[in-house]
């Protein structure tokens, strides 16, 4: 099972949309998808509160990562990295198996020329020392305003759109080598 996770709660994000393509390319290919949108976190989740019991609606979240054999985030670019509602989220996930040996690619999306190639950077540093295993193939959606078709269901660029392709394809084989030593093996 692969989770599509969208890293914003921003209301009318374009990397939500960007998420449901990947997710719809997922199920093209046959694989079992999810999707985790952080604009459904619950709210009492953002009380200081959070880091010790979770609000019982965060269950569903923590439940889809742990049984994930691969994570597939895609965030946009938000003063030159990653939103902090995406790192939050990562900080209120169980230590260590959530994401211990756990298979995760990496989706940036910008309004500027970088397409969050910072972001990305930055959050792998986080995946890096969460034992994480990264997919090599990494890939940055750059001025997405103008990329995507006015229903915002697919990204318009070719070049892009095949490079969207080649990475899902990539994640499903990397899915399927690592998932023999993925977490349910190491559940604490
Ligand atoms: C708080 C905030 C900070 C942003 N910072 C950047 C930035 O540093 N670089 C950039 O290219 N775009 C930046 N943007 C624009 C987003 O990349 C743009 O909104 C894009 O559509 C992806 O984000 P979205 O999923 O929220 O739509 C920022 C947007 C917000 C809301």
């Amino acid at each position: 099972m692969i989770q599509v996770i969208s890293g914003t709660n921003r209301a009318g994000s374009n990397t939500l949309k960007v998420a449901k393509i990947i997710a719809d390319m997922y199920r093209a290919r046959g694989a079992e998808v999810g999707l985790l949108d952080l604009q459904d976190l619950p709210a009492d989740l953002f009380s200081p509160a959070s880091y010790g019991a979770k609000p019982a609606a965060f269950a569903p979240f923590q439940d889809a990562v742990l049984g994930a054999d691969g994570l597939h985030v895609v965030f946009p670019e938000y003063n030159g990295s990653f939103p902090g509602v995406l790192k939050y989220f990562i900080d209120m996930l169980k230590f260590p198996e959530s994401f211990e040996h756990r298979c995760v690619a990496y989706t940036g999306v910008s309004a500027g020329l970088w397409g969050n190639i910072r972001g990305v950077e930055q959050l792998q540093l986080v995946f890096n020392y969460r034992n994480a295993y990264n997919l090599p193939e990494r890939t940055w959606l750059n001025q997405i305003q103008g990329k995507l078709n006015p229903e915002g269901t697919a990204i318009t660029d070719a070049f892009q759109a095949g490079l969207l392709a080649a990475q899902v394809d990539a994640f499903i084989s990397f899915v399927g080598r690592n998932k023999g030593i993925a977490p349910s093996a190491i559940k604490k």
